[in-house]
């Protein structure tokens, strides 16, 4: 009887804490930030000197997005950085992750042609935030090339132009900023840069082989463009370590994203699925840029679809070393071998996701359909991603949507309850794996500081701690998870 009480006090006791939030142990250094990104929230789409990028592009053509929406004004907070400094500060945060959107920099993408409003915009940014004590994360691409560089050079698909324009505006970006910026990010999320842009063609440039107006070819562009995106990140990575780091001394890494495949039964095809599926998610990026070459279950499946690397290249990604791994993680997902497509990257995965085993779901269903609440998945991929790389983690984007979020009334919107359980399970499992299995994830960005324009979904999901109301003047409010996330981070 006696152990069974006790077991039984504790678990008792253990779910009162987690369910007033408190005591969830992180390191005393632990890094507890927020992320944006410039397109989804900064509007002035044609203010200052902007150029257009590939998204301005993208969701001005009619039925690419949801309901047509576009970011020319998103959030407004180009306009309104004081404001949203100030909502920052009232919630005690002292990270935030955002980023710099190259045609507000260099509106043709090249560097013959520098807007100086476009430096004076982020240089106020970046102060209000160090004079607040917030210390910025900065992503260089956040998924907005330069139309420009799309239309005259084909964009990612043209490898040596993008490591050209690519190199010229990161070392525009280090000489400006690097001063008081002190982490740099190269690339967000090249994976989907090169998935949704390239093959499924449902974000920008949106080119795949049955799309209009740009007919690629899914089977070959995502591994070019991806190849071009890998090969630029080094290069701007060479040019930090060799120009700037040492009088600098910041950080420099890329960020991917991935879910969890988790084996769908115990079967070795399974088991060997979803590896492979980790593979081509993150290993795609994460192999080239920690080991210096593709995993070899992608060049054995992709064959000579999947670039090669020259001597040269890969002299190059050996010695630009990243200081961390940035994981943007979301969900989990069962997997399972075989699959039913012909050609291109998923018939070369060879795996099948599923959210259902044995007719189960593998966790509550958030707002988007591919977001499945899954909080140990995030213990296992962290271990992954330091098993094959031994590398400190910044998991730079968690978070989620509520279910039918957009269609609640606001109070109910701004009572945020499944946010603050998801927000809470996912950073319990983090704390298990720094405590539990010593993986060094060393800080945490919640995806979003507000509600956002979320690509091809439009305004229609939110991922914010923050309520944004497009329809009255965008104003912000705090829902629930803003303030427990304030006291997590005050604690
Ligand atoms: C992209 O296309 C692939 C292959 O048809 C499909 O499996 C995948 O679900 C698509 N993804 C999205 C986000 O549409
Ligand atoms: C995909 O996986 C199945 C099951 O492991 C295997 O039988 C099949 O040959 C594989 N197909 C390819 C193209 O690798
Ligand atoms: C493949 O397609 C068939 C027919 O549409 C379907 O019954 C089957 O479940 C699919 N298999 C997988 C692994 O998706
Ligand atoms: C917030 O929602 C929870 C359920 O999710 C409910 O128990 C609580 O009463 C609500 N609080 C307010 C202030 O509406
Ligand atoms: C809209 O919000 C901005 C920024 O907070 C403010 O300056 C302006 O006065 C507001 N306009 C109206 C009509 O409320």
């Amino acid at each position: 009887m006696r152990p069974l009480f006790f077991f039984t006090l504790i678990l008792i006791l253990s779910v009162v804490t987690l369910a007033r939030g408190k005591n969830i142990p992180f390191p005393k250094d632990f890094v507890f930030g927020t992320a944006t990104a410039a397109y989804q929230i900064e509007g002035a789409a044609r203010e200052g000197g902007r150029g257009p990028s590939i998204w301005d592009y993208f969701s001005h053509i009619p039925g690419k997005t949801f309901k047509d929406a576009t970011g020319d004004i998103a959030c407004d907070h180009y306009h309104r950085l004081e404001e949203d400094v100030k909502l920052m500060v009232s919630m005690g945060l002292k990270y935030y992750r955002m980023s710099i959107s190259w045609s507000r920099l260099l509106p043709d993408g090249t560097i013959d042609n520098i807007n100086q409003q476009g430096i004076d915009h982020y240089n106020k940014e970046i102060d209000i935030l160090l004079k607040n004590g917030i210390t910025p994360f900065v992503t260089l691409y956040h998924w907005d090339l330069p139309l420009n560089l799309h239309i005259k050079y084909g964009g990612w698909l043209n490898k040596e132009a993008s490591m050209k324009h690519f190199g010229d505006y990161a070392d525009l970006c280090f000489k400006s900023f690097g001063d008081r910026v002190k982490n740099w990010i190269t690339f967000n999320e090249a994976w989907c840069a090169s998935i949704h842009g390239y093959l499924n063609g449902s974000q920008a440039p949106g080119r795949c082989s049955k799309c209009k107006p740009e007919q690629g070819d899914s089977d070959r562009e995502p591994y070019q463009a991806a190849h071009s995106m890998i090969l630029s990140h080094a290069v701007a990575v060479d040019i930090y370590l060799n120009k700037y780091k040492k009088t600098q001394k910041g950080s420099i890494g890329m960020t991917m994203n991935s879910g969890w495949g988790e084996p769908l039964t115990n079967k070795p095809e399974d088991q060997d699925a979803a590896q492979r599926l980790m593979e081509f998610q993150l290993g795609w990026f994460a192999d080239p840029i920690f080991r210096g070459d593709y995993p070899l279950s992608m060049r054995r499946q992709a064959g000579n679809l999947l670039p090669q690397f020259t001597q040269a290249e890969k002299q190059l990604l050996i010695k630009s070393k990243s200081d961390f791994f940035g994981l943007n993680h979301y969900s989990t997902l069962y997997v399972s071998a075989r699959t039913n497509v012909s050609s291109g990257y998923y018939a070369h995965m060879n795996a099948t996701t599923t959210p259902y085993r044995d007719g189960k779901p593998i966790g509550e269903r958030a707002d988007s359909t591919w977001l499945w609440v899954v909080p140990w998945g995030i213990r296992k991929i962290v271990n992954w991603v330091y098993d094959r790389y031994q590398i400190k983690i910044y998991i730079t984007e968690n978070g989620c949507d509520v279910p039918n979020e957009d269609k609640l009334p606001f109070d109910q919107i701004i009572n945020d309850t499944f946010r603050v359980n998801y927000l809470q399970g996912y950073l319990n499992a983090v704390s298990e794996a720094i405590h539990q299995d010593k993986v060094p994830v060393v800080g945490y960005f919640v995806w979003s500081f507000m509600d956002n324009f979320e690509w091809a979904d439009g305004y229609a999901k939110r991922f914010g701690i923050h309520h944004v109301d497009y329809v009255k003047n965008n104003t912000r409010t705090p829902k629930k998870s803003a303030k427990w996330y304030s006291e997590l981070i005050k604690q």
